[in-house]
């Protein structure tokens, strides 16, 4: 029964367009999208634009042959930090914000782009 709510409520949701809306070129992302989006990563990155932190293309860019790169980012979104692009510092995201899972969402999907 509740199980039968839960499902008719997101079944809702989705007809009304509660959810945010994923452009095109990310459809196939849309759930790490979706996820940046609820996160806040939005306010300071976007794919192709400088925002206050790097373009998240341009991470990829940088990290294209780094074997390192996923644990460095893993760790970056924890912990947060500067230095690496600019003088100033991006958040850290506990686990509490976002789970480790979560963060390797949005960890492979930066590095995708
Ligand atoms: C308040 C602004 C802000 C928010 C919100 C934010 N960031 Fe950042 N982010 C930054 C800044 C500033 C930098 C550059 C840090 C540096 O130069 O080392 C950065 C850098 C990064 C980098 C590159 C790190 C590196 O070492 O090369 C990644 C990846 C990243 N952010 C992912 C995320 C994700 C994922 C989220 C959401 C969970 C997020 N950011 C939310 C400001 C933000």
């Amino acid at each position: 029964m509740r199980i039968r709510i839960i499902l008719l409520a997101s079944l809702l949701m989705a007809l009304c367009g509660c959810q945010p809306e994923v452009p095109k070129e990310y459809a196939d992302n849309a759930v790490a999208w979706r996820l940046a989006d609820k996160t806040g990563c939005f306010m300071c990155h976007k794919p192709g634009k400088n925002l206050l932190g790097p373009a998240w293309d341009a991470v990829a860019e940088r990290y294209r042959n780094d074997p390192d790169a996923e644990a460095h980012l893993m760790d970056k979104i924890l912990n947060g930090g500067g230095g690496a692009w600019i003088d100033r510092n991006m958040p850290g995201y506990p686990e509490n914000l976002l789970s480790e899972a979560d963060r390797r969402i949005l960890t492979k999907f930066i590095l995708s782009l």
